[in-house]
């Protein structure tokens, strides 16, 4: 009698189990669409000035450094969300960590390396895929160069804060280490940073000077990348207070 007195309760009781147990798996199937910003295991590879790590090493003009160049490529042209990021991992590859680069490199090698294969590829094949934009015949040479120099996961420092000038400065840092997701093709966030106007745009109403210094409110950026140095923060900020001028 006790057994049968207690059981509507216990069907209240187990009813409301599973109604938790189900919002939790709503809950986590939502997060798990949203969370598509890559993750990125190693925070500062090579050590970039600025941050934790630096090496204090200047960048001599003969040698291609991961952190400074490599990385900042692959993270906004092949390490984006839905591409070969940590949670994305297209057909097995993520290149979300030197680690994970490593592995399709031969160190001396470029010809023999099938990330390198991959981006000289032309047509459809070749990566990143169309519609994005191809590498340019420059920035797969910089690759190339860099992993017969050894592909190494190196470093250097060389930014000169008194240089903030949009054409030597500002400009070349887009291109290295934002235009991959801002670009006509990929509109991250409906913005533009492949011309002067659009990056005039996000420096005038502060998004730009708030998404680099990872400051809240805003989205981090480079997305999925390692901050940007405060030596490059200080370039952005001086062009910035100087009208964004295009110079
Ligand atoms: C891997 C892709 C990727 C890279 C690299 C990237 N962005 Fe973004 N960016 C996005 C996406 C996507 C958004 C839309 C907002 C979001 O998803 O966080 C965005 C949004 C922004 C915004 C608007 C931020 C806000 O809070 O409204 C700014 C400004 C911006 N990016 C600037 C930059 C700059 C400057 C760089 C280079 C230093 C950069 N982005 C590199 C993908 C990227």
């Amino acid at each position: 009698m006790k057994t049968l007195f207690k059981q509507p309760g216990n069907n209240k009781a187990m009813r409301l189990v599973l109604a938790i147990i189900a919002a939790f798996l709503i809950i986590i199937l939502i997060n798990s669409c949203k969370h598509q910003i890559p993750v990125i295991d190693n925070s500062n590879p090579g050590g970039v000035s600025g941050l934790p790590g630096s090496t204090g090493r200047s960048c001599s003009a003969d040698s291609v450094y991961f952190a400074n160049e490599i990385f900042p490529l692959i993270t906004s042209t092949c390490a984006m969300s839905g591409c070969h990021d940590a949670t994305s991992h297209k057909e097995g590859i993520n290149l979300s960590t030197y680690a994970n680069i490593a592995r399709y490199v031969v160190p001396g090698n470029a010809s023999n390396s099938s990330l390198y294969r991959q981006v000289i590829k032309t047509g459809s094949e070749r990566m990143p895929p169309p519609p994005m934009a191809a590498w340019t015949s420059d920035q797969a040479s910089r690759f190339a160069k860099w992993i017969n120099q050894g592909a190494q996961n190196n470093s250097c420092d060389q930014c000169d804060t008194t240089d903030y000038k949009y054409s030597t400065a500002i400009k070349p840092m887009m291109q290295n280490k934002c235009q991959g997701c801002h670009n006509p093709a990929l509109l991250g966030g409906n913005i533009d940073l492949s011309t002067y106007a659009g990056v005039k745009a996000v420096a005038d109403n502060g998004k730009l000077y708030g998404s680099i210094t990872w400051a809240t409110g805003f989205s981090a950026m480079p997305k999925g990348g390692l901050k940007m140095s405060d030596c490059e923060i200080t370039q952005v900020s001086k062009w910035i207070t100087a009208g964004a001028p295009n110079n």
